[in-house]
């Protein structure tokens, strides 16, 4: 038979994510008990409001067809939150669509926006679907690696010498995921102004907004002048509610744009999950359910401080100060190896799930991510196992 796979899913590139959580499936299967700091997942349970509202929505038949852009309810519901954490005011009616995931969102606005013969422009290191999905419309990829010497600082300077005639979209994740980087309102400034200058789109992936540390602060990129009319928020509640396998994320953006994007959504999911929808509007403003994503926020606050303090004192490691999401990125060249190799050897020898941080593309050779997503007892015990590991690797 002729070769049938369409030339897009052909550029498509397994992810080295999968390649990490398979292996280590594969040994915990074999008895191992594997510590995760590979998945970006949080270890919490959804809150309990949410939980029983959704059962309660399917008992009350929650369970045909909603309008295309998601519950009015919930788009109200996600337009406050918005507005709250921004000060940004969007129209329910027609500047918030409701998908099946932040994934799903990102796919929307990519296809939506850009094909051959455009260049979209992606500071890295950067999630994985970013490029893959770019590729797949048969767009360019134009990467701007960031300096872990500047803890991944967003540099306008280094993205406006990749801008063309054929740039479409600048693609940013604010906080970043594999870096916890969060920009300065001052560096997205300067981006946004080139934006502006050059007629771009940007795609803003705040899919961490809330998990942001040490007083940093979040800044979205649509609230910055002359932004409103050309940026897409992409988010969602797996992270910041722990609702990962329920699947519902969101676009936010001027109503001209929403538009497209909600022809790509209706051919392709129709509408999200009725009874998820609705659940989330009847316990989103519960207060049990603030209280419990407060009580997660502050346990990924602790966690850091752990994780960090652990990393710093083991010889060898050095990891890259994050202000957001639930990662650190850690180098490890001065143990003689780099990312690929040691998260490798980590995972073969002491059970321990990292990701090499060139899954992520850009300046990361040397780094490794650690997701400290994963309980209390596991990170205490991922780090004494990496300490002795690294030592071993001396002896
Ligand atoms: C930066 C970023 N954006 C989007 C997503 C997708 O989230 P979901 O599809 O679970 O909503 C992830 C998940 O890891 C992520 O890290």
């Amino acid at each position: 038979m002729r070769n049938m796979v369409s030339q897009g899913a052909q550029r498509l590139e397994p992810s080295l994510i999968r390649t990490v959580l398979d292996r280590a499936a594969a040994l915990r299967a074999e008895g191992h008990n594997v510590i995760p700091f590979s998945a970006g997942e949080p270890n919490f349970n959804t809150p309990s409001p949410i939980k029983a509202a959704a059962q309660k929505a399917i008992e009350e038949n929650y369970t045909h067809y909603t309008s295309n852009r998601g519950l009015p309810g919930l788009r109200a519901i996600i337009a406050k939150m918005m507005e709250r954490t921004t000060g940004m005011s969007y129209d329910p009616e027609t500047e918030i669509l409701v998908t099946s995931s932040g994934a799903e969102a990102l796919n929307n606005a990519i296809h939506a926006f850009v094909g051959e013969g455009d260049e979209v422009i992606i500071p890295t290191p950067a999630f994985v679907s970013y490029k893959n999905l770019v590729k797949f419309t048969g767009a360019t990829v134009v990467e701007v690696p960031l300096s872990p010497k500047e803890c991944f600082r967003l540099d306008a300077k280094a993205i406006e010498a990749k801008i063309t005639p054929k740039s479409k979209m600048i693609i940013l994740n604010n906080p970043n995921n594999p870096s916890g980087a969060v920009y300065t309102r001052e560096d997205l400034e300067a981006v946004a102004k080139l934006a502006v200058e050059h007629d771009l789109l940007v795609l803003s992936d705040e899919m961490y907004s809330r998990l942001v540390y040490d007083g940093a602060e979040f800044v979205s990129v649509t609230s910055l002048p002359g932004m409103r009319e050309r940026a897409i928020v992409v988010s969602g509640f797996s992270k910041s509610y722990a609702m990962t396998g329920w699947r519902l994320g969101y676009l936010i953006a001027d109503k001209a744009l929403i538009a497209p994007m909600l022809k790509v959504h209706q051919y392709s999911t129709t509408c999200s999950p009725t009874f998820i929808q609705k659940g989330l509007v009847d316990s989103l403003e519960d207060p049990q359910t603030e209280k419990e994503v407060q009580d997660m926020l502050a346990a990924f606050a602790q966690r850091r401080q752990t994780i960090l303090a652990g990393l710093e004192q083991i010889p060898g490691l050095t990891p890259i100060t994050p202000r957001g999401a639930f990662y650190v990125t850690v180098d490890v060249s001065a143990t003689g190896m780099n990312g690929m190799d040691f998260a490798n050897k980590l995972l073969e020898e002491k059970f321990v799930a990292t990701v090499p941080a060139i899954a992520f593309d850009g300046d990361t050779a040397n780094l490794i991510r650690i997701s400290y997503a994963a309980s209390d007892e596991d990170i205490q015990e991922g780090l004494k196992r990496l300490n002795a590991f690294v030592k071993g690797l001396k002896g």
